[in-house]
C-alpha cells in the first residue's frame, strides 16, 4: 500500500474484463485472447487499486509463439495494455506500477522485457524506465486480434523496445 492509499496486486482475468467494461458473452477477440491466456498462465496482470477502484493495468505474457522476439517463453516477457485511468494520468501511478511488475517479474526469472511504443511522450517514458535497446519496427502487435484470433495489422506500426533484468 502507498501513502495515498493505493494498491499494486496481481489481478485475475474477472477483473480485466470489468476494466475493459466487457462481460463474457460481449468480450471482443482481444479480451478473449487475454483472457485466455491469463486462465491458461501464459499472461499475469497487475492492477492499480483506489479506494476500491481499479485505476490502472499491466500485463505481462511470458511466450507469443506467433513472434519470439515479443516473448519467447524462455525468459522474454512482452508487457503491454499500459494504462493508468485517464484524471490518473501524470502522477507517477505509472511508474510506479512498472517498476513493481519488474521487480515482481524478476523475482519470477524473466530476464528481458519487451514493450511496443507507437508515441514520442511513451517512448520518452520507457527510455526513462530503461527501456534503451530497439528490438525492431513491427506493423503487427500480437496482443492486439481481429476476429478470426489472428493478430491485427498496424498500418502505422510501433517500435519495440527491450530491458534487461537484473538478475
Ligand atoms: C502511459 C501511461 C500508462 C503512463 O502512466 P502515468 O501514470 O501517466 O505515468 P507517470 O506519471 O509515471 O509518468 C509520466 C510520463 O508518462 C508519459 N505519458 C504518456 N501519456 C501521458 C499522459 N496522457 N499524461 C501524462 N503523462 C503521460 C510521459 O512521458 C510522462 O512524462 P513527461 O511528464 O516527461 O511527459 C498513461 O499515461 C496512459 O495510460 N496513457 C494512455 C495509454 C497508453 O498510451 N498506454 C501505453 C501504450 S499501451
Amino acid at each position: 500500500m502507498t501513502a495515498d492509499g493505493m494498491v499494486i496486486r496481481r489481478a485475475g482475468a474477472d477483473e480485466m474484463l470489468a476494466l475493459w467494461g466487457y462481460s463474457p458473452d460481449t468480450a471482443p477477440a482481444t479480451a478473449v485472447y487475454f483472457m485466455k491466456n491469463i486462465s491458461e498462465g501464459n499472461a499475469v496482470f497487475w492492477t492499480v487499486e483506489k479506494d476500491g477502484d481499479l485505476i490502472g493495468e499491466l500485463y505481462a505474457f511470458f511466450d507469443i509463439e506467433e513472434d519470439r522476439d515479443f516473448a519467447d517463453g524462455e525468459g522474454t516477457a512482452y508487457l503491454c495494455a499500459f494504462r493508468i485511468k485517464r484524471e490518473y494520468r501524470g502522477q507517477g501511478i505509472g511508474t510506479l506500477l512498472m517498476n513493481t511488475v519488474l521487480s515482481e517479474l524478476g523475482a519470477m526469472g524473466i530476464r528481458r522485457v519487451t514493450i511496443g511504443v507507437d508515441e514520442e511522450r511513451n517512448e520518452r517514458l520507457y527510455r526513462r524506465l530503461g527501456f534503451d535497446r530497439l528490438v525492431k519496427h513491427c506493423h503487427y502487435d500480437p496482443c492486439d486480434r481481429d476476429p478470426g484470433m489472428k493478430p491485427l495489422y498496424d498500418e502505422k506500426g510501433f517500435r519495440l523496445l527491450s530491458k534487461e533484468l537484473q538478475p
